[in-house]
């Protein structure tokens, strides 16, 4: 066989064997289950947990709402909540990235999903369609979560005022978008989260559903192992910059000399900010930290995290939250 046969043969092999990829990744993945048949009841109480998941521990209200970029910690209007929020482009994501809206609008929102495919999809990571869901929507954490908080969600949705808001689908670039059909993972069990007597355990709980994300540095959408917590993570939004803070227990260039108070303070300091008052953002205070609704987040919840990341292994790691921009010269 002479060399161009060769070529021949070998791409012919090489675009079978491509194929054949193609078609075990469509067939095997996303990994899934029907959604099961179940109706939450949508008690008092479970509609206050919901309510409380919804805007402080788990910020779905921060992913999930049109934000405000002209407006400090780019605030969610309050008005909207929940209708959805296409995330700007300098952000720097592997596509356009499109957290829909989740109100019961029945055209534009989840208002004709059961509630059996609304539990899958927020901690099984599955559209209403099939479709995997881009790891960014944190179900990996909220796998974590107890039944009883997944239906006080499912309550609290529920009971959302529906928001007309057509809004673009997610669109991955190679090759997250094929990476990311491997991401979901059923729940066979129900889970049992560590509660918070357990401070060190629960508070690795809630920080990892409120914070990892945003204060470690991602490489095509995952985190980069070894560097969770260490900040670093950049957010561009139009004119502004702000990179997360180094969270782990560095005396230096992280938390390690921060005590318990000053850091819940750093927290309630927000507590009177409100979409009315909230200040213009210039790039001295630009931030995507949201900042409003963790401001309210209960104080025990608060210290249990201060207790998970003070058991952090430290990591050096200087950031400059609000970096001085070059001039542009021309
Ligand atoms: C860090 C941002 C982020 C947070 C926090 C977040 N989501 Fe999402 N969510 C997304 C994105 C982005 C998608 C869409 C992913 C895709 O299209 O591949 C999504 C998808 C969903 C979907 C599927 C909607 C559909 O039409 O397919 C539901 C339901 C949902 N999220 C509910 C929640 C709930 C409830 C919470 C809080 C417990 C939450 N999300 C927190 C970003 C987030
Ligand atoms: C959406 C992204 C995002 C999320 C989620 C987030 N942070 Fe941040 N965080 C930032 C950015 C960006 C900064 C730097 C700008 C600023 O100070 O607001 C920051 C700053 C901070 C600071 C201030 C550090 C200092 O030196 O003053 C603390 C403390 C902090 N984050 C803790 C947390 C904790 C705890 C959580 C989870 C409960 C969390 N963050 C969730 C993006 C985020």
């Amino acid at each position: 066989m002479g060399l161009k046969h060769l070529g021949i043969a070998a791409s012919v092999c090489l675009g079978a064997a491509a194929t054949g990829a193609a078609a075990f990744i469509a067939l095997a993945t996303p990994k899934s289950q029907p959604a099961a048949a179940v109706r939450v009841q949508p008690t008092p109480e479970r509609i206050e947990r919901g309510r409380y998941l919804f805007h402080q521990l788990a910020d779905c209200a921060g992913c999930h709402s049109p934000r405000d970029p002209a407006k400090f910690a780019m605030i969610a209007d309050p008005a909207r909540t929940g209708a959805g929020f296409v995330f700007p482009d300098e952000l720097g994501f592997p596509g356009r990235i499109v957290a829909p809206n989740i109100t019961p609008d029945p055209g534009t929102g989840i208002g004709r999903w059961t509630d059996g495919e609304k539990i899958r999809a927020i901690r099984e990571g599955i559209s209403r369609d099939g479709r995997a869901l881009f790891a960014f929507m944190p179900f990996r954490q909220f796998a974590k979560l107890s039944d009883e908080d997944i239906h006080s969600l499912v309550a609290y949705l529920n009971s959302l005022p529906p928001v007309r808001n057509a809004l673009p689908r997610t669109a991955l670039r190679f090759p997250v978008n094929i990476l990311s059909r491997f991401e979901p993972e059923p729940v066979l069990a129900p889970p049992k989260p560590p509660g918070p007597a357990d401070r060190v355990r629960y508070g690795e709980l809630l920080a990892g559903m409120a914070c990892i994300e945003c204060h470690t540095e991602l490489d095509n959408g995952r985190l980069v192992a070894g560097r969770e917590f260490a900040g670093g993570h950049e957010f561009a939004v139009g004119a502004f910059v702000a990179r997360s803070a180094n969270l782990t227990p560095d005396v230096e260039t992280g938390i390690g000399g921060w005590t318990e108070e000053r850091f819940v303070r750093r927290f309630r300091d927000y507590g009177n900010l409100a979409y009315a008052n909230a200040p213009r953002a210039v790039q001295a205070n630009f931030t995507v930290m949201p900042w409003y609704g963790f401001a309210h987040m209960k104080e025990d919840d608060l210290r249990a995290i201060y207790a998970y990341l003070r058991s952090l292994r430290p990591v050096y790691n200087p950031v400059a939250h609000h970096p001085q921009l070059a001039v542009q010269s021309n």
